[in-house]
């Protein structure tokens, strides 16, 4: 896919955001702030038989972290919870496509982030995504 396909990929994301909502009840649920820019973002899991069965995203957040979040739900609903516990953030921005500057990794990232750290219990630190 050229850029322009990942662009609109993004667009559309951010437009008609998937699984955007909450779980009530859960199993997993995390939420945590953008520092740069005070946006957030939560996110909620339900698992069985250790797959991630169930997942929702909500906040707010620029095109890119919305559209993260939707592109993350999409890559780890049905996936097993310890494969989820180690996507890497480079699993992330390639599925996002177009390259990401680092006034933006945040945005990108914040996500993953959320949903580690409700998968682990405690947020990870930037460089160890
Ligand atoms: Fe706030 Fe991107 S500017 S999440």
């Amino acid at each position: 896919m050229g850029d322009s396909l990942y662009r609109e990929l993004i667009m559309d994301h951010s437009k008609h955001p998937r699984n955007k909502g909450t779980l009530d009840p859960h199993d997993y649920s995390y939420q945590d702030v953008n520092p740069l820019c005070g946006d957030e973002i939560r996110i909620d899991v339900r698992v069985q038989d250790d797959v991630v069965s169930d997942i929702k995203f909500s906040g707010r957040g620029c095109a890119i972290s919305q559209a993260a979040a939707s592109m993350l739900t999409e890559m780890v609903l049905g996936q097993p919870v310890a494969e989820v516990k180690t996507l890497a953030k480079e699993d992330l921005l390639e599925e996002l496509g177009v390259p990401i500057g680092p006034a933006r990794m945040k945005c990108a990232l914040l996500g993953l982030k959320v949903l580690k750290a409700g998968l682990y219990g405690v947020a990870p630190a930037d460089d160890s995504l």
